[in-house]
């Protein structure tokens, strides 16, 4: 009988002897034992056990019918003992082949679960942080070695902080060189109203309103610089974006002279450029500082011999900076006779093409990975 079938039908004992009880027993003990043998997984081991221990007609009862209750008084006895051991032996092997069929099952679930520590882990790619972030941050670092703060400001500006409270009234032509976005009103309310003469709010064209909104709001003696974006209406080229960076720079103190001013930028530009570069001030032009310049390095790609980067000057022009014109300090009510300092506004974007011969300032906002990776 093969083991899928839950019943054996069970013949009459035929018996003459406690030898050949003995012997039917054996018998079918050895055809349990291929049975449970062959099953292997938890049905098929169910099945062996209904067939074989089942309450109702498993083998084990089906010899208490039909062997035990009829058997001869004289075999009764054999046969009683025979069956009890045979009932123990069956239930005992279920137990362990139970025990196995679960042992084997458990291991195979933890084998398809297992995972495997020695496999290479899932790399993700590490960005780098943007070129312009690591000169603001080498900036920034510099600036904060020589006791400066670093400050930030709003980008949406009023007319007044932008221009009047630097000494650049309504109509003064530098206005002209920053060319301005201003802010439009949502359609029908009125217009944003940034100062008196009722002039629309703006996006301002450099960090130094910071400067006024600092001493508005500070004490002497002040050392900020200011990071931060600006925008001007130009058109973009190779050195040219109508959204830039710049980092503003203000010192005021009642003891700062011109050496001072000169001393810091010339210590800036070398801890920036490297120790070699030299500086020279030249004669400019900002409405709110007395005496204005341009600070020049020598050329960092020619070591100031001359080449095509400098026009064969030797020199590269770098950013606007002067001691602040006492006018802006009326505004703030700061005591002219009494206080001095300087500011200057670094272009964060020129500096960068500056330090790594960077041709084309657009490449800063394309987010083309393989420009960036230069830079990890
Ligand atoms: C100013 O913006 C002054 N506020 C700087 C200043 C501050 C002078 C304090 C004195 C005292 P200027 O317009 O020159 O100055 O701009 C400063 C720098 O911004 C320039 O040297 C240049 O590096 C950068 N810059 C100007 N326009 C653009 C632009 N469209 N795209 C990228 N960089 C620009």
């Amino acid at each position: 009988m093969d083991s899928a079938s839950s019943t054996h039908s069970l013949p009459p004992l035929d018996a003459a002897t406690p030898e050949d009880v003995s012997g039917r027993f054996a018998e079918l003990r050895a055809r349990f034992d291929g049975e449970a043998a062959g099953a292997s997984d938890e049905s098929s081991w169910k099945t062996v056990r209904d067939a074989w221990a089942g309450r109702k007609s498993g083998v084990l009862v089906q010899i208490t019918d039909t062997w035990l209750k009829p058997a001869k008084p004289d075999l009764k006895r054999a046969v009683g003992q025979a069956l009890n051991e045979l009932k123990g032996y069956i239930e005992s092997a279920l137990e362990a082949r139970r025990l196995a069929i679960q042992g084997a099952a458990d291991e195979a679930a933890l084998l398809a679960e297992r995972e495997d520590l020695s496999l290479p882990g899932v790399v993700r790619p590490l960005g780098t942080r943007h070129p312009l972030r690591q000169t603001f941050e080498e900036i920034e670092k510099i600036f904060l070695s020589l006791g400066y703060t670093v400050v930030a400001g709003p980008e949406m500006e009023t007319p007044y902080y932008n221009f009047e409270a630097l000494n650049i009234p309504e109509h003064h032509p530098a206005r002209d060189n920053m060319d301005t976005f201003y802010m439009a009103a949502p359609p029908g309310s009125a217009p944003f109203a940034g100062n008196a003469q009722g002039e629309p709010l703006l996006l301002r064209t450099h960090t130094s309103p910071m400067q006024v909104r600092t001493m508005e709001k500070t004490e002497p003696p002040v050392r900020i610089i200011v990071p931060g974006k600006v925008y001007r209406r130009d058109n973009p080229d190779a050195t040219h974006g109508f959204m830039f960076h710049q980092i503003e720079g203000l010192a005021v103190d009642t003891d700062i002279t011109f050496c001072d001013f000169a001393g810091t930028v010339d210590y800036f530009v070398r801890e920036f450029l490297g120790p070699k570069v030299k500086t020279r001030l030249r004669p400019s032009y900002f409405p709110f500082t007395e005496p204005s310049v341009e600070v020049d390095a020598t050329c960092v790609f020619c070591g100031g011999k001359g080449c095509n980067v400098c026009k064969q000057s030797g020199w590269i022009e770098l950013f606007g900076a002067g001691m602040v014109d006492p006018a802006v300090y009326g505004f703030v009510k700061y005591d002219a006779k009494r206080l001095s300092g300087f500011a200057f506004g670094l272009g964060v974007e020129r500096l960068t093409q500056l330090k790594y011969n960077v041709n084309d300032l657009q490449l800063y906002y394309q987010n083309d990975v393989r420009f960036l990776r230069q830079f990890a």
